[in-house]
């Protein structure tokens, strides 16, 4: 399958290298505004094709033409917050660039499945939606995904165990109120709960909602990208190889959870027609009031967006 990634920076490129080097797809395009940058990485990656026995073929370039018939399109394209700069100067700018780069797909790859990265993330995940006018299950959000790979990071270093055997689901918007659930936690079918004190928990939770900050202290000029390509390539792999795995995932939501129309994470079947299903799991009073709260804050800044000219 042919596929596109959108934004040739630190997500974009390390994306469309994994999806190559997996041979996930047959030709990767990866499109950006900045001239040369994804010809250059494009050609650098493609070069690298022989040694990892990779007959997939890569293309940078600057225009929408080249992305025609993906089968899937990822958007990593965006500005990261800078001095001076508030969330809703970020908000507008971001908005305009998504909204764009999914109008401009979409003419050319209307049958594709979309994987948004960009941040906000729920938000940039609802312009995509509105902007190439597709179905639910063609538009999915990752940030469920990544922030579920920190905890289990973090519960293996704490556990000293295989993160392979580690199971969870961190729910909710990719933001400060996003809702890992200790309870559907388990550590080889046993739930942390049973293995770890409480305050323990409450510490790897609470470093799981600041694993986006925790790196940019680290890099101090940008963001993750190594654990969030691979968290997108997950999604994509799941689609192209029909997986039906339960991912979390960003979608709109249309009653599901008692939400409604707004983007945020929950545990989606993943498959080949994208989200096959939205897996619904019981949540006690305390884990719903935590969705409910993490959801509100998105519908304030969908809100806020509606506001916006973009
Ligand atoms: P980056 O700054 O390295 O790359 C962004 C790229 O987007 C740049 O190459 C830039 O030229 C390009 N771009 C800007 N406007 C464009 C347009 N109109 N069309 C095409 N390309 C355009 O940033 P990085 O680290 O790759 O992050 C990208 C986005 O992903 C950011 O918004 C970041 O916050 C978000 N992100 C989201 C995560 C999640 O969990 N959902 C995790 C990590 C990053
Ligand atoms: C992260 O969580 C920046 O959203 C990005 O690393």
């Amino acid at each position: 399958m042919k596929m596109t990634v959108i934004g040739a920076g630190n997500v974009g490129a390390t994306t469309a290298q994994r999806l190559a080097d997996k041979q996930l797809a047959t030709e990767v395009v990866l499109l950006d505004i900045a001239e040369g940058i994804p010809q250059g990485k494009g050609l650098d990656m493609f070069e690298s094709m022989p040694v990892e026995a990779s007959d997939c073929r890569i293309l940078g370039t600057n225009s929408y033409e080249d992305t025609i018939d993906s089968g899937i399109v990822i958007i990593t394209a965006g500005l990261a917050r800078k001095p001076g700069m508030s969330r809703d100067d970020l908000l507008a700018a971001n908005a305009k660039i998504v909204g764009s780069c999914a109008e401009q797909a979409v003419k050319y790859s209307p049958n594709a499945f979309y994987i948004i990265v960009s941040n906000p993330l729920d938000v940039m995940t609802f312009v995509a939606l509105q902007k190439t006018g597709l179905p639910r299950n063609k538009v999915l959000g990752m940030a469920g995904v990544l922030d579920t790979a920190r905890y289990r990071t973090f519960l293996s270093m704490e556990l000293n165990v295989s993160v392979e055997d580690i199971q969870a689901f961190v729910l909710g918007g990719h933001g400060d109120t996003m809702v890992p659930l200790p309870r559907y936690t388990t550590i080889a079918g046993v739930p942390i709960t049973e293995l770890l004190p409480q305050d323990r928990i409450d510490a790897i939770v609470q470093r799981t909602r600041n694993g986006g900050i925790e790196i940019v202290n680290h890099l101090k000029t940008g963001s993750a990208y190594y654990a969030p390509s691979a968290a997108a390539v997950q999604m994509v792999e799941c689609i192209v190889k029909d997986k039906r795995r339960i991912l979390p995932c960003a979608v709109m939501l249309k009653g599901e959870y008692g939400l409604h129309d707004v983007v945020v994470g929950v545990p989606v079947k993943v498959g080949k027609n994208g989200m096959e299903d939205i897996f619904q799991i019981t949540l006690d009073e305390h884990e719903n009031a935590e969705l409910v709260k993490s959801a509100d804050d998105v519908k304030a800044t969908m809100e806020k967006l509606a506001s916006m000219d973009y």
